[in-house]
């Protein structure tokens, strides 16, 4: 664990984790970090704990105590958000000690007590407030739905800081740098890509309520954002709060410059399509990334598809049907409400289409308000006229992306 000073009687403890599928699906090849905050005016509060494995609740004992603070001290847990990777411990901590009061809202509190079989929990709404004294004073905000019902901002009046859990937040590691200011520009690009993969793989499907918590966190005088994963924004605050905005728009159709092609092949006749689709693009300079489904990892091809402006898909028919690791792929992204991407689909069939009507059915489904040019399809390998048609398809899609980027 790390540890960091914020402002006189806020301190702050950085756990990273590896080598886990974070909500036990997601991989995270880059870390986490499970930051943790201690507020202390008279009396003591500790907001966003840490998760409940084995050692670790330890391990933020033996942290607070080399901080100088008695974990018997802690008289208040704010329970920004119930997930577990940040109220794992409170079991534990009821354990060494039994006097302290949970700050939650009433979602939360209702999680806390069958999660963990709490009730000494206070519940808060909007506006409320908590004296620590010596001039800490904590106020509750609720933002529900980023992205479980129960979630809340807590603000610190003093040094205008917002403890934003999840909202804010980042996958990646945290190493020698956590404030804004201290990050290398290598490490600016780095926490924005993490930030992107966090946003779409967690938080995506809450969008409406990620722009509400946006505008809650504009009513508020911010000079610190220190979220519950991430870096801690202590000179440019509204940065990430620009990005999450940008972020939100490429959950609904916006993208960077650049295409991601989902495509697979049972014999190679769509592949030979791919790789002229491939050359296309780099002809016309078109970042790209390319996704062979089946795909192992769910948190690249969504984080993939939500940062892309354009899609293009290559998929033949399977029994009748789009080719199945390509459907499952487009139900994923439909359940992650990945909405109004600009998109083209080619592919081959054998002695009937199909892959067609099940595209259309799984963007109709999920409600998914893609905006497809004319797809191509052809019988075995493409010919002469099929590359023709592919290419003119291609080069619209690239000219219409670029209305939709946002950098
Ligand atoms: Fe970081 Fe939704 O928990």
């Amino acid at each position: 664990m790390k540890k960091l000073k914020l402002a006189d009687g806020i301190h702050m403890l950085i756990m990273n984790v590896d080598d886990i599928l974070f909500e036990g699906m997601w991989e995270i090849a880059n870390g986490v970090s499970l930051n943790s905050y201690i507020v202390q005016g008279e009396k003591t509060a500790i907001i966003d704990g840490v998760i409940g494995w084995d050692g670790v609740p330890e391990t933020l004992y033996k942290n607070l105590e080399e901080m100088g603070v008695d974990p018997q001290e802690i008289d208040y847990l704010i329970v920004n958000h119930m997930e577990p990777d940040h109220s794992g411990w409170i079991e534990n901590f009821r354990r060494i000690k039994d006097d302290f009061t949970i700050i939650c809202t009433d979602k939360a509190a209702r999680m806390v007590a069958c999660f963990y079989g709490e009730d000494k929990i206070r519940v808060v709404k909007e506006g409320d407030t908590l004296d620590l004294g010596k001039g800490k004073v904590l106020s509750f905000h609720p933002v529900p739905n980023v992205h479980w019902p129960d979630t809340m901002y807590t603000y610190e009046r003093e040094t205008k800081t917002l403890f934003s859990c999840d909202m804010f937040g980042a996958f990646g590691r945290i190493g020698d740098h956590c404030f804004d200011d201290e990050l290398t520009p290598e490490e600016v690009d780095f926490y924005e890509f993490e930030g992107i993969r966090y946003y779409s793989n967690v938080m995506t499907t809450f969008t409406p309520s990620m722009r509400k918590a946006i505008e809650k966190a504009k009513e508020l005088e911010i000079s610190i954002i220190a979220p519950g994963h991430g870096p801690v924004y202590r000179k440019n605050p509204q940065k990430i709060i620009d990005d999450y905005a940008r972020f939100a728009r490429y959950a609904e159709g916006a993208g960077k410059n650049e295409v991601a092609i989902l495509w697979g092949s049972m014999y190679g006749m769509t592949k030979k399509a791919v790789d002229y689709v491939e050359g296309i693009l780099q002809r016309e300079g078109v970042k790209y990334s390319k996704l062979e489904m089946p795909l192992e990892s769910d948190s690249e091809l969504v984080a993939t598809v939500f940062r892309s402006a354009g899609i293009i898909i290559g998929a033949p028919t399977y029994e009748y049907k789009l080719f199945p690791p390509v459907a499952t792929a487009l139900n994923e992204l439909g359940r992650k409400r990945i909405t109004g991407k600009l998109a083209f689909r080619f592919g081959s069939y054998g002695w009937s289409g199909g892959a067609e009507k099940e595209l259309q059915e799984i963007i109709e489904r999920n409600n998914m308000k893609w905006d497809f040019l004319e797809s191509v399809e052809f019988a075995g390998a493409p010919g002469e006229e099929d590359f023709n048609l592919i290419e003119a398809r291609v080069m619209e899609l690239i000219g219409k992306m670029r209305e939709r980027v946002v950098e």
